[in-house]
């Protein structure tokens, strides 16, 4: 058998779209634009990209876009600073800081700084609680972008037996939490885990998040089963030059699940989409005003 590729590319492009069309009709109806600020800190190459497609994005959806830019050796007030001035911008609906940090700025002082109504990256520990009780939150990106890829693929999630590897709190510990509140049965798998192959080997959805390059192999994989690959790793190739991986070994992946994300073009794309739909959410709770239907 093999595997229907998810096209992430296709499905981001649709969610953008959208975001767009709600973007022309709260600016129509409401006289309100949707506005994010990304604030990157220091010079890491990977953020740089990152922060700069972030940018494109959201203009090209039609928002406002801010970007701020720190030196790396900028210190823990500075950043505050900037969290606290975004904060308090009525033009400003999302902030999102990237991440990771330099080791001088706490990482949990900076997210906890940030008004969990313009939290669109869903890192706030309000917004983690308010989404695990059930309330209404703002979601991590990845991990919605995820949840929407699955929803897509497979219609109903419920009473699936799903298994995340990887428990950080940018992708796994939300991608659990979305995922019990789709009524999966839930495995959060890590480095600790005991005989991970079998635990892998008992997913209907099989979420790897743990960036370690091809390390879930295709004998991991349950026959037919919906595999999303988050893991976004580059690798030398035997010319010198480089290319980008996932968690999971794809030629081998394809053989056996039922659907599967490639990377790229997978979980990538659909996590700016998911920040732009993020920042219209944002932009309507703290307005007032219903999310334009379209
Ligand atoms: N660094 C890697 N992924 C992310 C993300 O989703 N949000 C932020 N803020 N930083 C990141």
């Amino acid at each position: 058998m093999t595997a229907t590729v998810i096209d992430g590319k296709a499905f981001s492009a649709r969610v953008r779209e959208k975001a767009g069309k709600q973007v022309e009709i709260l600016k129509r109806q409401h006289g309100l634009t949707p506005g994010l600020a990304v604030v990157l800190v220091g010079e890491d190459p990977a953020s740089q990209v990152y922060v700069r497609n972030k940018g494109k994005a959201t203009q090209e959806a039609g928002m406002k876009s801010e970007e701020i830019r720190l030196e790396d050796t900028a210190t823990e007030v500075e950043v505050l600073d900037v969290v606290n001035r975004l904060n308090a911008d009525p033009t400003i609906h999302g902030i999102l800081v990237q991440l990771p940090l330099p080791k001088q700025v706490d990482e949990m002082a900076v997210l906890d700084a940030i008004d969990p109504m313009k939290d669109v990256d869903g890192f706030h520990v309000i917004n983690t609680g308010r989404q695990a009780v059930g309330l209404p939150a703002m979601v991590p990106c990845t991990p919605l972008g995820c949840i929407l890829m699955l929803k897509d693929t497979l219609g109903e999630l419920s009473g699936l037996n799903a298994v995340v590897v990887g428990r950080s709190n940018i992708v796994g510990k939300p991608m659990a939490s979305l995922l019990l509140a789709e009524s999966c049965t839930v495995t959060i798998a890590h480095s600790r885990t005991k005989d991970l192959p079998d635990v892998c080997r008992r997913a209907d959805i099989l979420v790897a998040a743990v960036g370690r390059p091809e390390m879930i192999r295709g004998d991991w994989i349950k026959p037919g089963a919906t595999v999303i690959d988050v893991g976004i790793n580059r690798i030398p190739k035997e010319d010198g030059k480089t290319r980008l991986v996932g968690d999971v070994c794809y030629e081998e992946a394809i053989e056996v699940a039922g659907a599967i994300t490639p990377v790229p073009g997978g979980v990538g794309p659909m996590t700016i989409a998911c920040l732009l739909a993020n920042t219209v959410t944002a932009a309507c709770r703290q307005a007032g005003v219903e999310e334009p239907e379209v």
